[in-house]
């Protein structure tokens, strides 16, 4: 579908001009310039030639068929060159022309009206607010960036224009090459779905990376990354993330979610490697297009200086790779000609006078060794090593070495040539051990995300008509929380167990309900209008007898009379003391972009102070549900501390699996919380103590 976009027959430049200092000469310039290979037409009624090309005053007066157009006139005329583009049949435009969306309402209504029009006569728009398109395969560079990248096998998208022009110029320092580069600007057609499903079938693009401040279709976004990290890595920066939402959310989930961690949840799982910074994106650029993916966590750190490789394994650590002992065979091996201070373990410290002979031949045993799937090299400049000779060893073996090998060449000016050396023969130089243990850790990450068999998705059948029938019935009142039998009525429709309890009116009700139930009981206010029943006074528990009872159903309800005089109160809830267990939360926010999403956590302070939750979009596969469990830093209480009993983590994974299908099959549900979820000990199952929804039409 985009192929006109990257490899275009003829390109006609809309505003090009003779006037070398507007951008309808330099991108006009740019094509010629680097060699591209079709048709090149400038437009521009008062020009009958530009650069040595014969203008056209309009697009119909051109002879030939146009594939791509760039339009580089001002905004007002965009509309009208949109206008000739469908008369004349051109499919693909590129507008780098500015004042649209990004300008406040006016311009978006301008870029609205575009949008329809160009949609209507079936043209695909890059842009507005670009910086253009290159592809080093077909030479066409037609952007106004400066320059032209070298061929290479990273395909880039992004929002910004300012990010393509830093990353090409960190490019050209690097010597690193590029199959495709696109500005996608205000994205009113193109966005980076459809960027990203070319450059899947872009036989010249090993990965893909992208700066993106916003992702418009999240559920769409999502499908389409999944399935390209099958087969190309993708490698995103996010920024502009914000908690503005999450300040006007009343539940606790709400006021955890903010939309970063919705972005954090998708790109998990969908495979998609998120950059931390700009930093982490070049050094994981370079790691991924130039080096194949490493069989396994396990590393091995060769260095010729103790700190480096202790820093090394200290980052190794923190991340998913192993650093592996060396096995007795390869350590042998190498004992034949390091010298006895050495030491054969990993890292493999060759010590401080090791020359580039033991480096060599040590990298030589280190690749034949199987168990170790990928090598990092360390070097700190020392007078008995040439680190150039160094490098080139490295270029040597690596050439027919099928695990990753990743650098550091610690300092600056005695490793500088030496870094070049490396860099133009495509091996990943770092300056810090860091940011080369991040780079492994991230491509063992993407190949074991690869290699997980296929999802499993499980359905529950919930009474759906019940709960629609709540649902409908408190619209009706105008009313947006549920009050807590309501609630129940929710969870009990998806088979969740629930505590027995009844709603007493009256203290006499309460003593009768407490009597049934039987006795420890918990009392709880029953309103509409107390969210925080807690702070307000309006929760008891381990209430023991019926004089208890009666005490409480007093307090409870002047204390709410008195602390919020307009609330309606029903009545007070008398509930069944669940037995022990460990408290979580669970919860249902809606994302802006990707819909609904699932919260989790350890209940109480855990998940107030310490917001130690994790997210997921919905719906939640069952590898999910049970990553976001292992996923929050208290996990280990979970499973069960001191010779504790662990909790039922099963039950947990249920319940996450339960309130994810809830989600998707009411999409009015805006925020909701199971706090607590009550877990027993494993294979005593788990109970829905209390819950809140909040809903819209
Ligand atoms: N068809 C063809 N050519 C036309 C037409 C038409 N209908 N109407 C006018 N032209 C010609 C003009 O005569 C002029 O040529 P000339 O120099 O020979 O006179 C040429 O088109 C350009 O028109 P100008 O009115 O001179 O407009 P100018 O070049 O000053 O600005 C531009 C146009 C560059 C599109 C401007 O409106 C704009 O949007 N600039 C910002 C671009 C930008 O920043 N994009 C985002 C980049 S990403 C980043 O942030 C780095």
């Amino acid at each position: 579908m985009l192929q006109h976009f990257f490899n275009p027959s003829s390109v006609a430049v809309v505003g090009a001009s003779q006037n070398p200092h507007k951008i309808g000469y330099e991108i006009l310039e740019n094509i010629i310039q680097y060699n591209f290979r079709g048709a090149v037409y400038p437009i521009n009624p008062k020009a009958d030639e530009i650069l040595g090309q014969k203008a056209y005053p309009d697009l119909m007066s051109v002879p030939g068929k146009i594939d791509l157009a760039v339009i580089v006139v001002p905004p007002a005329l965009v509309m009208d060159v949109v206008e000739q583009c469908g008369e004349k049949g051109v499919d693909s435009v590129i507008i780098i022309t500015a004042g649209f969306k990004e300008t406040g309402p006016k311009g978006s209504h301008l870029e609205e009206a575009l949008a329809v029009r160009a949609r209507a006569l079936g043209i695909h728009v890059v842009g507005p607010n670009c910086l253009g398109i290159i592809d080093t395969t077909s030479s066409l560079n037609a952007s106004f960036a400066e320059g032209m990248p070298l061929p290479g096998h990273i395909g880039f998208f992004s929002q910004s224009g300012a990010m393509c022009i830093a990353i090409l110029d960190w490019a050209f320092g690097q010597n690193i090459g590029f199959s495709r580069f696109v500005s996608l600007g205000n994205k009113m057609d193109i966005s980076e779905v459809e960027i990203m499903l070319s450059m899947e079938r872009d036989a010249n693009t090993r990965v893909i990376l992208g700066y993106s401040e916003s992702i418009d279709n999240g559920p769409h976004f999502m499908e389409a990354a999944r399935r390209v990290c099958q087969t190309k890595p993708i490698i995103i920066i996010k920024s502009g993330t914000t908690s503005a939402g999450a300040k006007a959310a009343s539940s606790h989930t709400g006021a955890l979610a903010g939309s970063d961690n919705a972005y954090t949840a998708a790109f998990k799982q969908s495979g998609v490697i998120r950059a931390k910074s700009m930093q982490d994106l070049f050094g994981y650029a370079m790691a991924f297009a130039t080096q194949p993916l490493p069989e396994g966590p396990s590393v091995a750190i060769v260095t010729n200086s103790g700190g480096p490789g202790i820093l090394a394994a200290d980052a190794c650590d923190r991340s998913s790779l192993h650093l592996t002992p060396i096995r007795k065979e390869t350590a042998d091996r190498l004992r034949e000609f390091l010298p006895p201070t050495a030491a054969v373990y990993n890292p493999v410290d060759i010590i401080g006078d090791a020359t580039e002979e033991r480096y060599e031949k040590t990298l030589e045993v280190i690749l034949q060794d199987d168990m170790l799937h990928s090598v990092l090299i360390l070097l700190a400049p020392t007078a008995a090593v040439d680190a150039e000779a160094v490098a080139y060893s490295i270029v040597k073996l690596a050439k027919n070495a099928d695990k990753p090998i990743i650098t550091v060449f610690m300092g600056e000016r005695g490793v500088r040539r030496a870094r070049r050396i490396l860099q133009d023969h495509s091996i990943p130089s770092y300056e810090y051990p860091e940011d080369a243990i991040s780079a492994m850790d991230a491509m063992a990450s993407y190949r074991r995300w690869r290699e997980k068999p296929p999802r499993q998705y499980r359905h529950f059948k919930g009474d759906t008509g019940k709960v629609r029938q709540i649902f409908s019935s408190i619209i009706k009142q105008h009313r947006h929380d549920l009050i807590e039998s309501e609630a129940r009525e929710v969870l009990r429709a998806y088979q969740f167990r629930l505590p027995e309890n009844r709603i007493a009116k009256t203290t006499k009700e309460a003593v009768l309900a407490a009597s049934e139930i039987g006795y420890p009981v918990v009392m709880k206010i029953a309103s509409p209008d107390v969210l925080h029943k807690s702070d307000m006074g309006g929760v008891r528990v381990g209430i023991e007898n019926d004089a208890q009872v009666e005490e409480a159903f007093f307090d409870m309800t002047s204390s709410i009379r008195l602390r919020q005089p307009d609330a309606r109160i029903l009545g007070v809830m008398v509930q069944e003391m669940i037995p022990q267990g460990k408290e979580v939360i669970l919860g249902i926010t809606r994302d802006m972009q990707f819909g609904p999403m699932i919260m989790f956590g350890l209940g109480g302070i855990y998940v107030e102070v310490l917001k130690d939750v994790s997210f997921r979009i919905a719906p939640l596969s069952v590898e999910s549900a049970d990553a976001m469990i292992r996923e929050i830093r208290s996990f280990p209480l979970l499973r069960g501390v001191r010779g504790e009993a662990p909790a039922d983590i099963e039950a947990i994974r249920d319940a996450l699996l339960r309130l994810s299908q809830i989600a998707i099959d009411f999409p009015e549900i805006i925020e909701a919380d199971i706090n607590p979820l009550l877990v027993c000990p494993e294979g005593q199952g788990a109970v829905a103590v209390d819950a809140r929804f909040t809903i819209h039409e």
